[in-house]
């Protein structure tokens, strides 16, 4: 009864369910929202719960959900009343409100829009209403956390927390500072913290620690545990606004991962190896796995929660444990499974009776060879209660699980959009998919309880994740095209005008860029440039990484000119972030694409065995597109590797220590470029940002081209190449000179660098 906590004041003096309900549903976290973000307007919104009592026994279990409701209408005074049966359909119905009546919204990067609208607010000509279709809409992948939020500060977990409340969100992985139960427990059972910093990973890593593909930190240090500490107060602070804001936190629970020493002070436990993951050596990889029928397994499970609940209170039911995600079984025998996950539920529901365990998907379809139908129905299967599990089906709009597994066997279920792997940038869309496809799914599998979120990285696009969550409050699939078209006149709030040319721009990327229907590549395509030089194996990459382009570029090109355009309508838009913000985002696009014909050609110079000067002067254009890519990013600190960078270090946290902070940074940096000691998944996370184009990838271009007029054509070696290059990629983690360049920020604005290189690029961006 995860109402229970938030209430505990209330309930010293309640006598009856009925009271504690109606005292639990306090809307002043919502009022708390408008304060933050509409201040101007505080006291003109009346918020009040209705037929909400069916709230507290939805929370019990996921047999007895219901959908939540909403009206808006004009109340007394001028204000405006909105009613509902749960503080996220209050939200939800406030968020309606305020993005289609008042045409303002609240947006990743750019912040909330929300405070634009000033005056009187706009009377309804009736009253709006909505009805979810899915009692859950979830958010997160378990990696976000890593890819995305790993240093945010608290005001970035605000401005997140309120688009997720505004968004609908009611069911979001709470997963941030979770090491410290974990080192609590293992203090607890005589590990040293030498023991357990041996297991723990640096802070960029966190989320795959927690999955058991990887242990240890690289890069000179270990997790700092103030860093754990000051990150524990952060989550505390997470948890009660999104208790507060009608979200129900899912939190962790012990999946079954301990430090190598657990057979030291546990000399029976009965333990594993997990498999190798990615290309990482044994002593980064290869977690042990304590086997759940062992006794301990309850025994540490008990005290993971017991020690969680402590802090946080009676917040939730929902526990996210996965135990093989990317992370083989030590057997295939189908018996083994079947206990493995009954023992870890028994283990689950003895330390919290109405535990409910989240389980992502993810695991069938990535390792589908393993994961034979057989073998899930029997893994799922050792939960005897199906409204005990929750699956999340991770990347239901290209890889479902869903009607292979048979709705997971009767397990409730999530449908979830993944869209985007290691927060790879890239304009990229399914728009036919994420409406048609959940809207089917709800019609062809009664286990069907949510639609949700679970993008590597928060990126770019946001308008198909909106998407997806509205589809959450309509029965039929919605018409994409006045979508777009509200969507657009929220976005740029705040200008004098929106010019015809900026819905023309969204409506053609919406029918071409956001319209994949290809899944041979099924994700953001990331750029070349990002990738290291080669020349072959670079394009028309397929799968979740794609470096296909699954439109005509001339689409971009045209949506781009057409958006430049309206600048010139209307001059006032280059004061506005999100016009800024978009410009820079699809010169980005633009230019990366025009990328790969340079590309092309510098090969198509080297292979038909052309002059060093001719090499040196198609490597120099190619070289030159990329300076003019960071000039052009640089005029915006979303797209600049120093933000990135910055917030690595201050999640220090006060700490005086340099060493910590050289070491956050070594992480931030790491991840996003070698991602392990020694390239063991290079460039999976890479980002077009100013400074890491300009001293990272112009590098190992120029590098490249040179090693071109240096080799015959017959005489080239890739791997000798890129072993070369591993060196100067590792000392750049640390080199100080390419930190100064870096961190150089950037003081020209848009206009003047777009004008500049557009001056420079006519071909390029003209259609
Ligand atoms: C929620 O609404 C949808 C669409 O109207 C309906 O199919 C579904 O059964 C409802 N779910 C619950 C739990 O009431
Ligand atoms: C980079 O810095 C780390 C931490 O300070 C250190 O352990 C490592 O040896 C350095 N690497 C190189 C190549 O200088
Ligand atoms: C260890 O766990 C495995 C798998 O559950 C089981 O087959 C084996 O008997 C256990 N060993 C001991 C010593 O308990
Ligand atoms: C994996 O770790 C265990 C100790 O936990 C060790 O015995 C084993 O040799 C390791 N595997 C490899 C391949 O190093
Ligand atoms: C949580 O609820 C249980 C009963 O369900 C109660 O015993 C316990 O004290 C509560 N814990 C907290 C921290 O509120
Ligand atoms: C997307 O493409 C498909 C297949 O070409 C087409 O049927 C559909 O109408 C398109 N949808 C949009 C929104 O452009
Ligand atoms: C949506 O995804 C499913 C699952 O991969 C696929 O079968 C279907 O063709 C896709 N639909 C569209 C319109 O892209
Ligand atoms: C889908 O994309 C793949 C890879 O780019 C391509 O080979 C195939 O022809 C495309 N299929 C269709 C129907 O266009
Ligand atoms: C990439 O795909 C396009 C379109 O199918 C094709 O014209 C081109 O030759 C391919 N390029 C490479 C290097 O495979
Ligand atoms: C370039 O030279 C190599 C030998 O070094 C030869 O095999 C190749 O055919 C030549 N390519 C062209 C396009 O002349
Ligand atoms: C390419 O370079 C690698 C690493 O230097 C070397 O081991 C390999 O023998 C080279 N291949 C050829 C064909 O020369
Ligand atoms: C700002 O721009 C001027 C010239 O445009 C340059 O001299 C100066 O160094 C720049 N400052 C920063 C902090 O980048």
């Amino acid at each position: 009864m995860q109402i229970l906590g938030f209430i505990s004041a209330a309930l010293a003096v309640a006598t009856t369910t009925t009271t504690v309900v109606a005292a639990a549903q306090s809307t002043a976290g919502i009022e708390a929202l408008v304060q933050r973000r509409l201040p101007q307007h505080v006291g003109d919104f009346e918020f009040s719960l209705v037929n909400s009592s069916s709230y507290l026994s939805e929370l019990a279990s996921l047999e007895s959900t219901s959908n939540d409701t909403y009206t808006v209408s004009n109340g007394q005074n001028g204000k405006i009343k909105v009613e509902g049966n749960s503080l996220s359909a209050l939200a939800t119905g406030l968020h309606r409100y305020l993005a289609d009546v008042a045409h303002v919204d609240i947006y990743w990067f750019i912040g909330s829009r929300l405070d634009v609208l000033d005056g009187p607010l706009p009377t309804l000509c009736q009253p709006l209403t909505g009805s979810s279709i899915v009692p859950y809409r979830y958010h997160f992948n378990t990696v976000t956390t890593s890819y995305t939020s790993a240093f945010w500060s608290w005001e970035d977990w605000e401005l997140q927390l309120d688009w997720m409340a505004l968004h609908g969100i009611n069911l979001p992985l709470a997963w941030i500072g979770v090491e410290k139960i974990f080192i609590e427990v293992f203090q607890e059972i005589g590990l040293t913290d030498a023991e357990i910093s041996d297991f723990l990973t640096g802070p960029a890593f966190l989320a795959w620690n927690h999955l058991g593909n990887i242990q240890g930190s690289w890069g000179g240090e270990s997790l700092p545990f103030s860093w754990v500490d000051s990150q524990f107060e952060m989550q505390k602070k997470i948890v009660k606004r999104m208790v507060e804001l009608g979200m129900t936190p899912i939190l962790p629970a012990f999946p079954g991962f301990v430090p190598r020493a657990i057979t030291r002070v546990f000399p029976d436990a009965n333990v594993t190896n997990g498999s190798a993951w990615e290309r990482f050596p044994a002593l980064y990889t290869n977690d042990t796995f304590m086997e759940p029928t062992d006794p301990h397994f309850a025994q540490i499970q008990k005290s993971f929660i017991a020690k969680q609940t402590a802090v946080y209170g009676n917040v939730t039911n929902f526990y996210t444990l996965d135990q093989f995600n990317e992370n083989d079984p030590a057997s295939g025998d189908i018996d083994y499974l079947r206990n493995v996950s009954q023992s870890t539920w028994e283990a689950l529901k003895a330390a919290d009776p109405s535990a409910i365990w989240v389980m992502q998907g993810w695991l069938f379809s990535s390792n589908s060879a393993f994961w034979t139908d057989e073998r899930i129905k029997a893994y799922l299967g050792g939960v005897t209660v199906d409204s005990d599990m929750l699956i999340l089906d991770l990347a239901s709009e290209s890889v479902p699980q869903w009607q292979r597994t048979n709705s997971y066997y009767g397990k409730p279920w999530v449908w979830c959009e993944i869209h985007d792997y290691g927060g790879n940038m890239g304009f990229y869309g399914q728009v036919m998919n994420i409406t048609v496809n959940p809207i089917a799914a709800l019609h062809n599998s009664s286990s069907l309880v949510g639609f949700g979120l679970t993008m590597e990285g928060q990126e770019g696009n946001e308008v198909v994740y909106d998407l997806l969550l509205d589809q959450a409050w309509n029965a039929t699939p919605i018409d994409t095209a006045p979508y777009f078209h509200d969507w657009v006149t929220a976005r740029y709030a705040g200008s004098n005008s929106i010019p015809d040319s900026i819905y023309t721009a969204w409506d053609t990327l919406r029918t071409s860029v956001y319209n994949n229907t290809n899944l041979t590549s099924n994700a953001v395509p990331k750029a070349i440039l990002e990738l290291i030089p080669s020349t072959s194996g670079l394009i028309n990459r397929t799968g979740h990484h794609p470096t296909t382009l699954n439109y005509d570029p001339n689409d971009m090109v045209y949506a781009w000119t057409l958006f430049y355009d309206a600048a010139f309508q209307d001059p006032l838009l280059w004061l506005n972030p999100a016009y800024e913000y978009d410009l820079v985002d699809m010169t980005r696009q633009v230019l990366a694409n025009a990328f790969i014909p340079i590309y092309e050609n510098l090969v198509s110079v080297y292979e038909s065995n052309q002059t060093t000067p001719q090499i040196a002067v198609a490597g120099a254009t190619l070289l030159d597109l990329l300076w003019s890519l960071d000039f052009v990013l640089d005029t915006n600190e979303h797209f600049q590797l120093s933000t990135w960078t910055s917030a690595a270090r201050a999640s220090a946290a006060g700490e005086q220590d340099s060493s910590i902070e050289s070491f956050l940074e070594f992480n931030a940096l790491n991840q996003i470029t070698l991602w392990g000691p020694t390239g063991e998944v290079s460039d999976y996370a890479s980002k077009s940002w100013s400074g890491l184009v300009s001293s990272y990838y112009i590098p190992r271009w120029t590098k490249f081209i040179e090693y071109l007029a240096e080799t015959d054509v017959a005489d080239y070696n890739q791997t000798a190449f890129k072993d070369g290059l591993l060196e100067w990629e590792i000392e750049w983690q640390n080199d100080t000179i390419a930190q100064a360049f870096f961190k150089r920020d950037g003081n020209t604005t848009a206009q003047a660098a777009l004008q500049s290189v557009v001056g420079r690029w006519a071909d390029v961006f003209s259609v």
